[in-house]
């Protein structure tokens, strides 16, 4: 059969060795927990910021807009996941679905995801810390705070963030869960802190004028694209994590149960508090002003003269943006575990060590997202992880709708609802998004999956489990 169709058999999937075969360890409030701590990081504590000054105060519709796509998709992923409770995510999916060299296409774009999500939130966290250092008089020379874009040599706390996690899910994936589930709680009761602190603060003229910068994406004179879309296409990041609970599907000890509560809850969950948050935020201060900090809802309480609530915010941002980080890493570990143990990867690379955890995987991701996280900007790489996302979440949508007509009668212990409504308004609302990014942005992504099917053409296509059956 050629690379391009060949296909995986949805009953062989669970057919593993069982040295490649992951413990199942994970019930719901441990996936839900592991949704919200990837849900909610860099991009509402961050970000918010950034997407303000390329939308003003009509932020909260790109909010709204890159939620309702999300849900489309999150519906889609629950579907999917609970059909195929195997590691890999919308890799997986497309294998079975629509054929190797998609699947490995997409395989390829989710690695891209992962890692870089890993580094943009070891930079948002960086931000956090070096506030905190800063009000406690201990400034970090200038070169070591921030990479080469601006005018240092390398983030260093963003690189020692990403290795301190790496080194903890080296510890092993309950253990890690288990910190994620503590963390979280923190996480949420720091973001309704500040709703409570900058609510008496609320000024509707804030939001007037709504959109300054229009509804669609478009170039400003300054190669800076602006508008009500190019900040929903930055803004989604804040959205996505919820898909990194299917990559733990095999994992999860009742996958029809704990997937489909893990995703969906974990979806309403964070859309409302995001939601609450940004409109707090944008009622509390001028746009124009807290989308120049690299720490904005800290700089906002600072600014309404809340200097310890800036600090016990700023603090669990420190504290808990780390699960963000663990999250996507422990998705990356499993992606690669997938693509290894079908071939498509070398086999290495999908070695369980003595702890559950893919150990070579786990290493190699953190040394990149490392990288990454100490050079580049931002903004930039934000966008890039969402460009490989969207190419993942559209996948999972048209999985979703092909595997209803081409398999109609498979149990589905989750059936998205209105599927042929659902599925194409996911992958509309992904493929808008998609062209709202910054064409550098586009350009990159091409340029990443150029060399993917560079690579597959010279080793996964003939490495194939499939290709060797
Ligand atoms: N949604 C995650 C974040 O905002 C990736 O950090």
């Amino acid at each position: 059969m050629s690379f391009v169709t060949r296909r995986k058999s949805i009953d062989g999937l669970a057919d593993h060795a069982p040295h490649h075969r992951l413990k199942p360890t994970l019930s719901w409030p441990h996936l839900t927990a592991l949704g919200v701590g990837a849900i909610i990081g860099t991009g509402i504590y961050t970000l918010t910021g950034v997407g303000a000054g390329l939308a003003g105060p009509a932020v909260i519709l790109s909010f709204a807009i890159a939620g309702a796509v999300c849900a489309c998709a999150a519906l889609a992923y629950a579907e999917m996941a609970t059909l195929m409770p195997v590691a890999g995510s919308a890799y997986t999916y497309s294998y079975a679905a629509l054929g190797e060299l998609v699947a490995w296409i997409v395989g390829w774009s989710l690695i891209l995801e992962y890692t870089v999500v890993c580094s943009v939130v070891s930079v948002g966290w960086a931000a956090y810390a070096v506030g905190v250092l800063e009000q406690a008089g201990v400034h970090l020379p200038a070169a070591l705070a921030a990479g080469p874009h601006a005018g240092g040599i390398v983030n260093l706390p963003a690189v020692l963030v990403a290795l301190a996690v790496t080194g903890l899910l080296l510890a092993g994936t309950r253990e890690s869960a288990t910190v994620n589930f503590v963390l979280v709680i923190v996480k949420i009761a720091a973001l309704a802190a500040f709703v409570v602190l900058t609510l008496p603060a609320f000024e509707a003229g804030n939001f007037q004028p709504f959109a300054p910068f229009g509804f669609a994406g478009h170039e400003d004179a300054d190669g800076v694209k602006r508008g009500v879309m190019a900040a929903a296409a930055l803004i989604f990041f804040a959205f996505y994590g919820f898909d990194a609970i299917s990559t733990a599907a095999e994992e999860a000890r009742n996958p029809a149960r704990d997937l489909t509560i893990g995703i969906i809850g974990s979806m309403v969950v964070c859309t409302t508090i995001y939601m609450v948050v940004a409109a707090a935020a944008l009622g509390a201060s001028p746009f124009q002003v807290f989308s120049q900090s690299a720490e904005p809802l800290a700089f906002i309480l600072r600014d309404l003269n809340h200097p310890l609530a800036a600090a016990l915010v700023a603090g669990a941002a420190i504290v808990a943006l780390p699960t963000v980080i663990m999250v996507f890493m422990f998705g990356q570990s499993r992606i690669f575990f997938a693509m290894a143990r079908d071939g498509v990867l070398p086999a290495g690379l999908a070695k369980v060590g003595a702890r559950g955890v893919p150990v070579p995987v786990t290493l190699l991701t953190g040394a990149i997202a490392a990288v990454i996280a100490g050079l580049l900007p931002l903004k930039e790489i934000a966008e890039l992880a969402n460009a490989g996302t969207l190419l993942a979440f559209v996948a999972t949508a048209v999985c979703m709708m092909v595997l209803r007509r081409t398999d109609p009668d498979r149990p589905r212990a989750f059936r998205c609802p209105q599927p042929w409504i659902v599925g194409p308004l996911a992958v509309a609302g992904c493929i808008y998004l998609f062209v709202s990014l910054p064409q550098a942005t586009m350009v990159r992504f091409f340029i990443w999956n150029l060399i993917g099917v560079a690579v597959y053409m010279a080793y996964g296509r003939r490495t194939s489990r499939l290709a060797r059956a």
